[in-house]
C-alpha cells in the first residue's frame, strides 16, 4: 500500500492520548484526576436536550441541506445580531459537525505548497497539523513573548509577506486562557487592511467564556474585512455541547460554494435534530451559561493562586476559556516529564506545553472545567510531588 505523502504529515490532538492513557490507568484500578481535556464538566441545559427530543420524535431525522437548516443559520445570524450588532446573512453560514470542519476546511482551502499560513505557537494543534498537511510553510507567532501569551499585533504583521494566505487568530486561546483586549485587535485588523489577500480564520469558539465582564473581541466588529474573513464559533463550549459536534462558521461569499461542496463529499449534512437543539441554545435563557462562568470564575482563582504557592511554577491569570498554562521551568523538569509525572505517580492527568508548539517546552495545560475539590486535591497532590 502507498498513501499520500500529506498524511504522514498529519498531526494529532495529544489531549486525547492523555485521556486514552489515563482510562487505562483507571482500568488498572488507580485514581485520575482528569484536568486535561478541554471540555466544560457540566450537562448540556435541558431545555436544548429536549428541544432535540422533540425533534426527533416530530420526524427530522431526513438529510437535509448541507449547509444546515434554514432555521438553525437564522438562529446563528439572530445571535450574532443580538451579540455583535453585526448583520450576517444566513446565506454566509454554515452549520458544521463541531467547530473543527471549519478550521480543517478553511486550511485546506488555502494551503498548498508555496503558501504560508500564520498560527498562534502555542495554540490549538490541529491548526498546525493541518496546515502540515496541505504541504504550505506553518509559521508560528509565538506567543510566549508576551508574559501574559497575548496578541501582538506588531509582531503578526510583521510576520506578512506575498505568500501568506491565511492568519489564524484565537482570542481566548487555547492553551493559554490569554486573552486579548479589543484595542489590540482594532489595532490588528487597522493593520491587515495593507494586506488585502491575506485572509483571516478567527476562532472565537472561546467567545462565551471570557471573565471580567470584558468586551468580546469578535472579528464582526470589522465589516471591512468581511470578504475575506472566516469565524469560527459553535456550541460546544459554550452550551457544554462538546459530544454533540454542532458547529458554525460565517464565510465570506466566494468561499460559500467551496465549502458546501467539501460538505457535500465529507459529512452531507449534520444531523436535523441536533441543529433544532442547537436553535434552542442560541434562542433560549442564558442563565446557566452565566452560572457556568461564575463557577469557571471562581475555578480560576483556586487553581492560578494555588499553582502560583508552589515551588518553581509560574501561572498567569488567563482572561478567557478554561486554561491555566503555568511556567514550570522552576521545578527543573520540562513540561513533558512534569506532565509524565503528574499523571503517572499522582494520577493527576494534564497536557504538556509541547503538544501546543515548539515555543511551550516550559509550560503544561491544566483544564479548570473540573470540580474545585477535585481541583484542590491534584494541586495537594503536586505540591506533595515537588517537595
Ligand atoms: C481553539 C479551539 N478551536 C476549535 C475547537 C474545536 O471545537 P469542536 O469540539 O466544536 O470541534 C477547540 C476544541 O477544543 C478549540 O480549543
Amino acid at each position: 500500500m502507498k498513501i499520500t505523502k500529506g498524511v504522514n504529515r498529519l498531526g494529532t490532538e495529544t489531549a486525547f492520548k492523555v485521556l486514552a492513557e489515563a482510562k487505562k490507568l483507571e482500568k488498572e484500578g488507580k485514581e485520575i484526576i482528569h484536568l486535561g481535556l478541554g471540555q466544560p464538566d457540566f450537562k448540556t441545559p435541558s431545555h436544548i436536550v429536549d428541544a432535540t427530543i422533540k425533534a426527533l420524535k416530530d420526524g427530522h431525522h431526513g438529510y437535509v441541506l448541507p449547509n444546515g437548516i434554514i432555521e438553525c443559520r437564522e438562529a446563528v445570524s439572530r445571535k450574532i445580531k443580538s451579540l455583535y450588532n453585526a448583520s450576517i446573512d444566513p446565506e454566509r453560514i454554515i452549520i458544521m459537525p463541531g467547530g473543527k470542519p471549519t478550521m480543517y476546511y478553511a486550511i485546506t482551502l488555502f494551503g498548498e505548497p508555496g503558501a504560508e499560513i500564520i498560527y498562534p505557537d502555542p495554540g490549538f494543534p490541529i491548526y498546525k497539523s493541518m496546515i502540515d498537511y496541505t504541504g504550505a510553510k506553518a509559521v508560528p507567532l509565538n506567543l510566549t513573548e508576551n508574559r501574559d501569551c497575548s496578541i501582538n499585533p506588531e509582531k503578526i504583521l510583521s510576520l506578512i509577506n506575498n505568500n501568506t494566505r491565511l492568519l489564524i487568530i484565537n482570542n481566548p486561546n487555547n492553551p493559554t486562557g490569554s486573552f486579548t483586549e479589543k484595542n489590540k485587535i482594532d489595532q490588528l485588523a487597522a493593520g491587515l487592511k495593507k494586506f488585502p489577500n491575506v485572509a483571516i480564520l478567527s476562532d472565537e469558539i472561546y467567545s462565551r467564556q471570557i471573565f471580567d465582564g470584558k468586551e468580546i473581541p469578535t472579528f464582526f466588529n470589522y465589516p471591512d474585512l468581511y470578504d475575506r474573513l472566516i469565524v469560527l464559533d459553535g456550541w460546544s463550549k459554550a452550551y457544554c455541547m462538546t459530544g454533540w459536534r454542532l458547529g458554525w462558521g460565517v464565510w465570506p461569499e466566494q468561499l460559500i460554494e467551496h465549502v458546501v461542496k467539501f460538505c457535500i463529499n465529507s459529512h452531507s449534512c449534520v444531523n436535523a435534530a441536533i441543529q433544532y437543539g442547537g436553535i434552542a441554545a442560541l434562542d433560549g435563557p442564558e442563565d446557566e451559561l452565566n452560572n457556568m462562568l461564575e463557577k469557571f470564575s471562581l475555578r480560576r482563582k483556586l487553581i492560578v493562586d494555588g499553582l502560583n504557592s508552589l515551588k518553581g511554577i509560574q501561572c498567569s491569570l488567563p482572561g478567557g476559556a478554561f486554561y491555566a498554562f503555568p511556567n514550570i521551568k522552576g521545578t527543573g523538569m520540562s513540561g513533558e516529564e512534569f506532565a509524565k509525572k503528574c499523571l503517572h505517580e499522582i494520577g493527576v492527568a494534564i497536557v504538556s506545553g509541547t503538544s501546543f508548539g515548539n515555543f511551550a517546552t516550559d509550560y503544561v495545560r491544566f483544564s479548570f472545567a473540573a470540580s474545585r475539590e477535585n481541583i484542590s486535591k491534584a494541586l495537594e497532590k503536586i505540591d506533595k510531588m515537588l517537595r
